[in-house]
C-alpha cells in the first residue's frame, strides 16, 4: 500500500547490471530500439509478431479502436490450440516435451507436445458428446493435473469458453461463478492434495450446483482408490468420457474476437468481475511476452509457481508458453511441504532454466532461511521473475542473492488480469533497480498521473494508467459493460490500472499497491466487498467493514470490523464461527485474521463504508498524500 512509500529509495536509484552475455543473447537485444519502433509504428509492431503464429484467414487490419473499445486482428481466423500444438506436432516439435508434471507424492507425469495434442482432441470430442459447442460456458475447478490443462485446451478446441474456478474457492464462490457464466457443464476432480491433505472439489462441486440451473453435466476426474462412486445421469469420468470417440478433432475456427475465456477477478464493489479475454489478440499478447520477457530459448525449463487458476496460470503457464512451443514445468505442490527445500529441490532435479514465482512465496523463503536453497544446486536457473505484488527491495536482494547468486536478471512484472499480458518489466539485458519493476514493454505505453490524466512529476505518487490499447487487454466484463467502461472513463483518455505508482527520474516505475478496495493476501486479490458480504451473511452480523493490514510475510492480512445484531455478544466462539463462515463462503484465502467488534463505522455522507480511515487509523497514520489524490 501506499504507507509505503518511501522517498528516500525513489531518489536512491541503485541498479544492478545483469552480466552482458544476457544482452548479447537476448530475443530483445536493445529494449529501447524495439520501444522505438513500437512507438513509431503500433499497428506495424503487433502486425510483425501477429504473422509469426498461424492463422486461417489473415486480418484486414490490426486494430480497430473505438474508444474503449478494441478490436484487435479485425476478421482474423484463428483457433489458439493449433498455435499450442497442431503448429508445434507439424514441425520440429513433435516429440518435445510439452511439460513435465509432479506430485506431491513425487509422481512424475510427462506429456510431449504430440501426447498433449492427442488427449486434448480426445477429450474435446467427448465435450462434443456432451453437447458443449462454440460459445458455450465450461467451468473447470479441478487441481494443478494435467487434466486440467487438457480440459482447458480441449475447450478453446471446440470454441467453448472456459472459466476456470481456483481450486481454493469454497462452493458459494463456485456457485456464483457458474452461474454468472451460466456454465453448462462443470469439470472437477474428486479431490486435490495439498500439504499432504485432500480436499473433496467433488462435494463442494454438489453443493455449488444444487442452485445452478445452467448445469447439465459434470465431469469428474477420479484419483482416488479405490474409485469414488458417480451419479449416473449428471456425473461422468473424464476418462470414460474420451472412450471410443474420435481421435482428431479438428480445430474450431474462431474470429479474433470470438471469447476464449472468462476468468472471474474481485470487484472494488459488489460482486466478482467476469473478465472476458478474446482468442486473436490474447494469443498474439501472451505469445509475445512469454518469448520476450522470459527471452525464452528452445531448451529451456520453464516454471511458474502460479495457480492455473489465475490468470498467471492462464497466460504464463499454458497459453504462452505452449504457443511459443515452451517445455513447462508445474506441479501440485506447494514450496513448503513436506520441507522448506521442496521448490529447490525441484529446480535441482528438474533443471529448471526460467522460474517464474511471486513475493509473497519469496519473503516466506527469507524467513525460511537461506539453508535450505544452499542445500541444492541450482545452478540451471538463468532467469528469475516474480509477479503479483510489489517485489520490495529486501525481498529483490534476497531473490538476486540468495537464488540468483549476484548473476540473474529478474523480471519483476506489473501486469492484471484485466491485461491479459505483461505490461511493465525490465528486460533480461538492462539494468534493474530493487522496488521498480521497470518501464512499458513494447507494445505498452504505461504512465503515472494525476486524477485528470495529468502526468505527475518524477518521484512523486499518482495513479498507474496505460494511454494506449494492447491485444491481450479485456474486452468486456460479463454482464457488466459498464464496469468495462469504467476502466477507462475513471481517468480521461487512458486505462486506469486502479493501482499506486511512482516513476523516477529514469522513467523506471514502482508499483505500490491498489488504490481501490482490494486486498491482496499473498498474491491473491481479494475484494473487501466480497469478504463484508460474506460477514453480513451470518445471522449475528449487522455489519461489517474490512481492510488489508501490511504484514511482512502475506503482503496483507484480513482484519474485519464488525457491527453485531442487536443481543449478540463478541466472544472468541464468535470469532471463530464467522471466521469458519467466511471459509465456507470464500474459502481460505479470504478468511480474515483479525475481527474487532465495533458499534459504529466511518461512513462517507451517501453511506459508502470510509475502509482509508479505518485503515490510517489501524495503522497509526495520516492519509497525507493518498487523501489529496481521492474526491
Ligand atoms: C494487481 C493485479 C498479474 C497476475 C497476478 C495478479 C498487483 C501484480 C505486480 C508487480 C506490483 C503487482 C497490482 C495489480 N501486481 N503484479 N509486479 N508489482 N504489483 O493479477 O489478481 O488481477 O492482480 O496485482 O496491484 O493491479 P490480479
Amino acid at each position: 500500500m501506499a504507507d509505503k512509500f518511501d522517498v528516500k529509495l525513489v531518489e536512491e536509484a541503485k541498479y544492478y547490471s545483469p552480466p552482458p552475455e544476457y544482452r548479447e543473447k537476448a530475443y530483445v537485444r536493445d529494449y529501447e530500439k524495439t520501444y522505438q519502433a513500437f512507438l513509431k509504428d503500433p499497428e506495424k509492431f503487433w502486425d510483425g509478431i501477429a504473422r509469426e503464429l498461424h492463422w486461417f484467414a489473415p486480418w484486414k487490419k490490426v486494430l480497430d479502436w473505438n474508444y474503449p473499445y478494441a478490436k484487435w486482428f479485425v476478421d482474423g481466423k484463428l483457433n489458439i490450440t493449433y498455435n499450442c500444438l497442431d503448429r508445434h506436432v507439424y514441425n520440429h516439435r513433435k516429440n518435445k516435451v510439452a511439460f513435465i508434471w509432479r506430485g506431491e507424492n513425487g509422481e512424475e507425469r510427462i506429456y510431449t507436445y504430440h501426447k498433449l495434442y492427442q488427449e486434448t482432441m480426445r477429450f474435446a470430442n467427448g465435450l462434443k458428446r456432451l453437447g458443449v459447442g462454440k460459445g458455450d460456458r465450461v467451468c473447470i475447478y479441478m487441481p494443478m493435473i494435467p487434466e486440467q490443462m487438457v480440459a482447458m485446451l480441449a475447450c478453446a478446441r471446440i470454441g467453448a469458453v472456459h472459466s476456470v474456478v481456483f481450486g481454493g474457492f469454497g462452493a458459494t464462490a463456485l456457485n456464483y461463478r457458474i452461474n454468472d457464466a451460466e456454465a453448462k457443464v462443470v469439470i472437477t476432480a474428486d479431490i486435490a492434495f495439498r500439504r499432504g491433505k485432500t480436499i473433496p472439489l467433488k462435494t463442494l462441486v454438489e453443493e455449488a450446483i444444487i442452485n445452478a440451473p445452467t448445469v447439465e453435466r459434470v465431469v469428474v476426474l477420479r484419483r482416488k482408490e479405490p474409485k469414488v462412486e458417480i451419479h449416473s445421469g449428471i456425473e461422468i469420468d473424464f476418462y470414460d468420457l474420451m472412450e471410443g470417440v474420435e481421435p482428431i478433432c479438428p480445430p474450431e475456427v474462431m474470429d479474433a474476437e470470438d471469447p476464449l475465456y472468462v476468468l472471474y477477478t474481485s470487484g472494488s464493489t459488489g460482486a466478482p468481475k467476469g473478465v472476458i479475454h478474446t482468442c486473436g489478440g490474447y494469443m498474439v499478447g501472451t505469445y509475445y511476452t512469454q518469448k520476450a520477457v522470459f527471452d525464452l530459448k528452445e531448451d529451456d525449463i520453464y516454471w511458474c509457481t502460479a495457480d492455473v487458476g489465475w490468470v498467471t496460470g492462464h497466460s504464463y503457464i499454458l497459453y504462452g508458453p505452449l504457443a511459443a512451443g515452451a517445455t513447462i514445468f508445474f506441479g501440485e505442490v506447494v514450496p513448503d511441504f513436506p520441507d522448506a527445500g521442496a521448490f529447490w529441490k525441484l529446480v535441482q532435479e528438474v533443471g529448471i532454466t526460467i522460474f517464474y514465482t511471486a513475493p509473497t512465496a519469496i519473503r516466506m523463503f527469507m524467513k525460511m532461511g537461506e539453508q535450505w536453497p544452499n542445500k541444492y544446486n541450482l545452478s540451471s536457473l538463468r532467469i528469475l521473475g516474480s509477479v503479483g505484488e510489489p517485489l520490495n527491495p529486501e525481498a529483490f536482494e534476497w531473490y538476486y542473492r540468495v537464488i540468483g547468486k549476484s548473476k540473474i536478471p529478474i523480471v519483476d512484472t506489473w501486469w492484471q488480469t484485466e491485461t491479459g499480458m505483461q505490461m511493465i518489466t525490465t528486460f533480461v539485458g538492462e539494468k534493474m533497480r530493487p522496488g521498480f519493476a521497470g518501464k512499458g514493454i513494447p507494445g505498452v505505453i504505461p504512465d503515472v498521473v494525476d486524477k485528470h490524466g495529468k502526468p505527475v512529476k518524477p518521484n512523486t505518487l499518482g495513479f498507474l494508467v496505460i494511454r494506449n490499447p494492447w491485444p491481450a487487454m479485456l474486452r468486456t466484463v460479463l454482464k457488466n459493460d459498464e464496469r468495462y467502461r469504467k476502466y477507462w472513463e475513471t481517468i480521461p483518455d487512458c486505462y486506469s490500472a486502479g493501482d499506486l505508482a511512482v516513476k523516477g527520474k529514469d522513467g523506471y516505475i514502482m508499483i505500490l499497491g491498489r488504490a481501490d478496495d482490494i486486498i491482496i493476501v499473498s498474491g491473491h486479490n481479494i475484494g473487501t466487498a466480497e469478504v463484508e458480504s460474506a460477514l453480513v451473511s451470518h445471522q449475528s452480523v449487522a455489519e461489517a467493514a474490512v481492510i488489508g493490514k501490511p504484514d511482512p510475510m502475506k503482503g496483507n492480512l484480513i482484519k474485519a470490523f464488525v457491527i453485531l445484531k442487536l443481543g449478540q455478544t463478541p466472544s472468541e466462539k464468535m470469532t471463530h464461527d464467522l471466521t469458519y463462515h467466511v471459509r465456507m463462503t470464500i474459502g481460505p484465502i479470504a478468511m480474515p485474521s483479525e475481527i474487532e467488534y465495533v458499534d459504529k463505522l466511518p461512513k462517507t455522507r451517501s453511506g459508502k463504508i470510509m475502509r482509508r480511515v479505518l485503515k490510517a487509523k489501524e495503522l497509526g497514520m495520516d492519509l497525507g498524500d493518498i487523501s489529496t489524490l481521492e474526491e
